[in-house]
């Protein structure tokens, strides 16, 4: 596979807040680590923010170039990954528009984020057109680049999930049937024969009997044989008797948990006040952290404690080295050490870690219409990208 042709990843988070350790180590450290194997977009989910804050909008602006700002504080790099703004890119909008059309409001209804969001957000009218549409805006962000993969936590999956069912019904309805089966034709002189029967037989079993288990196997020997990515996508819309795919169906890349909880020991979130924003200071990480809840049996230094009982363990573990690890476990079980001397090295690491953060913020601190000068640029190249697709989907259309 040539590098033009490398999987493409897409992900976006919405400027409702800043960022604090939880998204770094539950998020980011993954889309990191994903600029250096695929083809990264990601942007800042501006109108995903508006759906619930559209009586906020100066939560948003103030948020959409912080947000980048601690996107490179981070090490993203915008010459490894497109880094844009949604809004300022209205083929998604296009799109959503059109997909709209063949969307089943049951679908939008059952998606479990939905329901579940209504009854949390109470202080809010969250009955709305935009909110409803929410995921649905999500599968034009998706498909409009054509992404592979889609990194997410599991609270995402549903909507992944509906992406792949938007496109597949996209590519059922108007996909073209003759211009698929040419093609499969072509490619199947280069597939060894035993794997195009295996193609053939899963899609008899899928189309007659609905027989899904053999699709991953199959689908990964495809992936196996060198095929262009268009080619392979050609062969799954076969399979599943769509027409020509159009809209390519994204796999989700399901993002651990983060491993980090707050201060409280609860998840980290800046509403529950339990959070460290990316970019402390040591003084301030110092004093959140000697605050933080220890285990309630060690009143006196004399009183033996039990780590897994301790939220500072769980951050030790996220950043301490195996011998401290010991240090600590010892300490506590057999009343050797103080929590505030356990607290102690952990403070160090997290200082340090934020010390290389806070200087790549630096220059972009000072002139922040250098960041704005990034996602302009990839807001540029993801058009372009976007464009392309839509050219397609209304040449599609007939529009
Ligand atoms: N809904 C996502 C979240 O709340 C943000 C998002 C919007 C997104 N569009 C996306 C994520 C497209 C992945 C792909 O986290
Ligand atoms: Fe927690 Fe460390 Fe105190 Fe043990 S010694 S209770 S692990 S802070």
């Amino acid at each position: 596979m040539n590098d033009l042709e490398r999987k493409r990843a897409l992900s976006g988070m919405r400027p409702t807040g800043s960022l604090h350790l939880g998204h770094y180590h539950g998020a980011l450290k993954n889309w990191l680590k994903l600029q250096n194997e695929v083809d990264c977009f990601y942007f800042v989910a501006d109108w995903h923010a508006l759906t619930t804050h559209y009586d906020e909008i100066q939560i948003i602006q103030k948020h959409v170039i912080d947000m980048a700002t601690d996107w490179l504080a981070v090490g993203l790099d915008p010459h490894k990954a497109t880094l844009f703004v949604q809004s300022k890119i209205p083929q998604h909008a296009e799109l959503f528009t059109l997909l709209s059309m063949h969307t089943p409001l049951a679908w939008l209804e059952r998606v479990p984020t939905y329901k579940d969001q209504l009854q949390k957000l109470q202080t809010k009218n969250l009955l709305t057109y935009g909110f409803l549409g929410y995921p649905l805006l999500q599968a034009a962000d998706i498909l409009v680049y054509k992404a592979h993969f889609v990194p997410v936590g599991e609270d995402q999956q549903s909507h992944v999930e509906m992406t792949r069912e938007i496109a597949r019904r996209f590519n059922f309805l108007y996909g073209d049937r003759q211009k698929l089966l040419t093609r499969v034709e072509g490619i199947s002189k280069s597939l060894p024969s035993d794997l195009w029967n295996d193609i053939q037989k899963v899609r008899q079993d899928y189309q007659l009997l609905g027989i899904t288990h053999a699709f991953t196997k199959v689908s990964e020997l495809i992936e196996t044989h060198h095929l262009s990515l268009e080619d392979q996508s050609a062969l799954l819309a076969y399979m599943h008797g769509t027409g020509y795919p159009v809209l390519i169906e994204p796999q989700v890349l399901l993002t651990e948990a983060s491993k980090l909880p707050g201060l409280d020991g609860q998840k980290m979130s800046k509403s529950y006040g339990n959070a460290i924003a990316l970019r402390s200071k040591k003084e301030e990480i110092k004093s959140k952290i000697n605050k933080m809840p220890t285990d309630p049996a060690r009143i006196r230094k004399t009183d033996a404690g039990e780590p897994n009982r301790c939220p500072v363990w769980e951050f030790h573990k996220v950043y301490s080295t195996p011998s401290t690890l010991e240090w600590v476990a010892n300490g506590c079980r057999q009343a050797k050490i103080g929590c505030l001397e356990c607290k102690s090295p952990l403070i160090d690491s997290i200082a340090e870690e934020q010390e290389v953060f806070i200087e790549r913020a630096e220059p972009f601190l000072q002139k922040p219409a250098l960041v704005q000068d990034i996602l302009d640029d990839g807001s540029q190249k993801a058009r372009q990208s976007a464009e392309t697709t839509l050219r397609e989907v209304r040449q599609t259309l007939g529009l």
